[in-house]
């Protein structure tokens, strides 16, 4: 089975921007979504693109702000804090990784958590691992709800998780978890990584390497999540699994691209309509 993450995200966008209109009407306004990006990073500039081209898509409010890529620190935190006390946005995201003179915990730490959509904050992140409401960071929300979509049975299975950013690795982990998975993290140190991927039920890779992991690394009737998305040298997009040598192997798989990215943008806008719920009913 290809598990296909663009038919599943416009779907969902279907559903949110009918619920959108609803809660408009309910509330006398839309919610809004700001996209805050420093630099002219190609790939930044492109998933910054898909994000408004979504949130315009159901029916959000929001602006997208161009900086340029000397924007000193203070001037963004300056920014930030602007947005953060406008009482009609709900949703701030800055675009990563950050020009190196910015510090991106500082900035992460400064917007409001309870408009952090990335679900990035300190106070975002303690809430997830401590079982609390929270905003559940985009792409491993999108992987959970690619797993539902294709009822992978989840509890006792074992699941291994290829990464450990504080934006895909960590939270994935946590939610497989939270759902019953025997979880296993592995990372570019783990001794014998083809032999720890080859007990997955579950395969999740999130590490940044074209074509990574390949058949032999992969469980017959393995469910594989490939998060990766790197451009070859000849403009080709490829994920951190070998598609073609795993696919035949595996009971389902994302591709690359059209799997876990559009899932990532659909839970933006989720996570910016939880906002905006919260928000306005607190
Ligand atoms: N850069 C790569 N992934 C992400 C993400 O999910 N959010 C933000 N803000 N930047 C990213």
């Amino acid at each position: 089975m290809i598990i296909d993450g663009k038919q599943i995200a416009q779907t969902l966008r279907n559903e949110m921007r009918d619920e959108v209109a609803r809660l408009t009407a309910q509330y006398g306004r839309k919610p809004c979504l700001d996209v805050i990006i420093v630099g002219e990073d190609p790939a930044s500039m492109s998933y910054v693109r898909s994000k408004i081209k979504a949130s315009e898509y159901c029916g959000l409010d929001g602006e997208l702000l161009r900086l340029p890529a000397t924007t000193t620190e203070d001037e963004l935190l300056r920014l930030i804090h602007e947005r953060n006390d406008n009482p009609l946005v709900d949703g701030i995201l800055v675009q990563l990784p950050l020009p190196h003179h910015i510090n991106e915990l500082s900035i992460i730490e400064a917007i409001a958590p309870e408009k952090d959509v990335d679900g990035f904050h300190p106070s975002n992140v303690a809430g997830l691992w401590l079982n609390r409401q929270t905003i559940v960071p985009c792409t491993p929300k999108g992987i959970m709800a690619l797993l539902e979509a294709t009822t992978t049975p989840l509890a006792g299975q074992h699941a291994v998780v290829v990464g450990r950013s504080n934006i895909v690795g960590k939270p994935v982990a946590k939610l497989l978890l939270d759902k019953n998975c025997t979880v296993t993290i592995a990372h570019s140190r783990t001794a014998d990584l083809a032999a720890v991927c080859r007990t997955a039920d579950i395969l999740v890779v999130a590490v940044g390497r074209p074509h990574m992991i390949t058949a032999e690394m992969v469980k017959l009737g393995a469910t594989v999540i490939d998060v990766g998305i790197n451009r070859l040298a000849n403009g080709r997009l490829v994920g951190d699994v070998d598609y073609d040598g795993v696919a035949p192997i595996a009971r389902a798989i994302t591709p690359v691209p059209g799997g876990v990215g559009p899932m990532t943008i659909a839970m933006l806008i989720r996570n910016t309509i939880e906002c905006y719920q919260r928000r306005i009913t607190k």
